[in-house]
């Protein structure tokens, strides 16, 4: 079976984080988002798999390439205009043969793909719609099931009082190619609006296999934060840190005797930890990033190349690439975007979201 992932969306919820690095591109305990999701299917043995991007495809296409330093072939489906899940996946159309797995490109889960697509050929279903069970349903699309995960009803974003059902559409799909025939080329088109409605109103086999295994969207930067910080913790299969330390420092940095870091944490590469720094996990320190004397960092996300200079303190944040806070600066609950400068001593407002380029105080 062949995979679509679909990684064209505009990541607004995401921005400023965004700006400049595709959500796809966001790293997760440095690594690429996207990396873990090609890992993942390629583990289940799909190793044809077609990205379909419509903006920012360049640092994907940089990055990823062909596919074979993973192990797996890629190909792309640039779109001019972002044409929506389904109008994307009709956009690679020339590129699945046969059933086809759906993917959408920001969502990190163990779902068992193997046993997803028994699910779906045992059933000799149309459209096999991966779901999971979540604490507030009320954002996502709710899909009620009858025999055998037969689905009878979607429904979209319920307030709390419509809420039937906390299994929701987990972004995952087995598609028959008879499906793309319903969807027109070139046209801005959703599954869960434009797709599967139709379907299920005429009466069509379509499928909801249910898996309550580890699930999370990064679509706004609280999850995303999350995310690295359930990896953290040992809550996905997919990774693991140290048992022992539950610290892992990367190759060539350096780190004073006397700076203090507590579990869990994930430092880069060529990091240099100062005299009396304390860093307190959950956190992630991404390559080249200079944590100075003194300076405090705590349950945060560092992307590459960071300078937090001389008693300078990040709490509860997340600050991307080539970033400078300076000296005895202070920043808490802050996303802040690439390339900012924050002057010497400076407070952040809790909450700032800082735009690139950006220098502060
Ligand atoms: P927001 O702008 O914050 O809503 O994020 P988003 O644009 O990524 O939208 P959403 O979270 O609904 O998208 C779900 C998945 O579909 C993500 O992996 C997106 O990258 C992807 N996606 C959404 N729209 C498109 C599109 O028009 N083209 C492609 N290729 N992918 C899309």
């Amino acid at each position: 079976m062949k995979a679509v992932i679909l990684v064209g969306g505009l990541g607004t919820r995401l921005k400023p984080l965004t700006i400049n690095t595709p959500k796809a591109m966001m790293p997760v305990l440095n690594t690429p988002f996207l990396e873990y999701v090609i890992r993942r299917l390629s583990r289940h043995h799909i190793t044809e798999i077609v990205l379909a991007i419509s903006h920012l495809a360049q640092p994907i296409e940089g990055y990823f390439g062909d596919g074979s330093r993973l192990g797996v072939s890629l190909s792309y489906a640039i779109e001019e205009t972002a044409l929506g899940t389904a109008g994307a996946v009709k956009n690679a159309e020339k590129y699945p043969g046969g059933a086809f797995l759906v993917l959408n490109g920001d969502i990190f889960t163990d779902l068992d793909l193997t046993a997803m697509m028994d699910f779906h050929r045992q059933r000799q279903s149309l459209a096999t719609i991966a779901m999971t069970p979540v604490e507030d349903p009320t954002s996502y699309g709710l899909i009620e099931t009858v025999t055998r995960g037969r689905i009878a009803r979607f429904l979209e974003k319920p307030s709390w009082e419509q809420v039937t059902t906390n299994m929701i559409n987990a972004g995952t799909y087995i598609l028959e190619p008879e499906v793309l025939s319903s969807i027109p080329p070139q046209t801005n088109f959703s599954f869960e609006h434009d797709v599967f409605p139709p379907l299920l109103e005429r009466g069509e086999p379509i499928y909801a296999f249910p898996s309550s295994c580890y699930w999370m969207d990064i679509g706004t930067p609280e999850k995303y934060r999350q995310l690295n910080q359930d990896l953290l913790s040992g809550k996905s299969n997919q990774y693991r840190l140290d048992p022992v330390t539950g610290v892992s420092i990367g190759e060539q940095g350096y780190c004073h005797p006397t700076a203090e870091i507590t579990a869990p944490a994930v430092i880069g590469s060529h990091c240099s930890i100062g005299k009396n720094a304390r860093l307190t996990g959950p956190l992630v320190i991404g390559t080249g990033g200079t944590i100075a004397e003194g300076a405090v960092v705590e349950d945060s996300i560092i992307w590459h190349q960071a300078t937090i200079a001389a008693g300078a303190s990040v709490r509860h944040s997340i600050i991307a690439n080539d970033c400078r806070l300076g000296a005895d600066s202070i920043v808490e609950g802050s996303v802040i975007s690439d390339n900012v400068i924050v002057a010497e001593g400076y407070k952040m407002a809790i909450g700032s979201r800082i735009q690139p380029g950006t220098s502060i105080g």
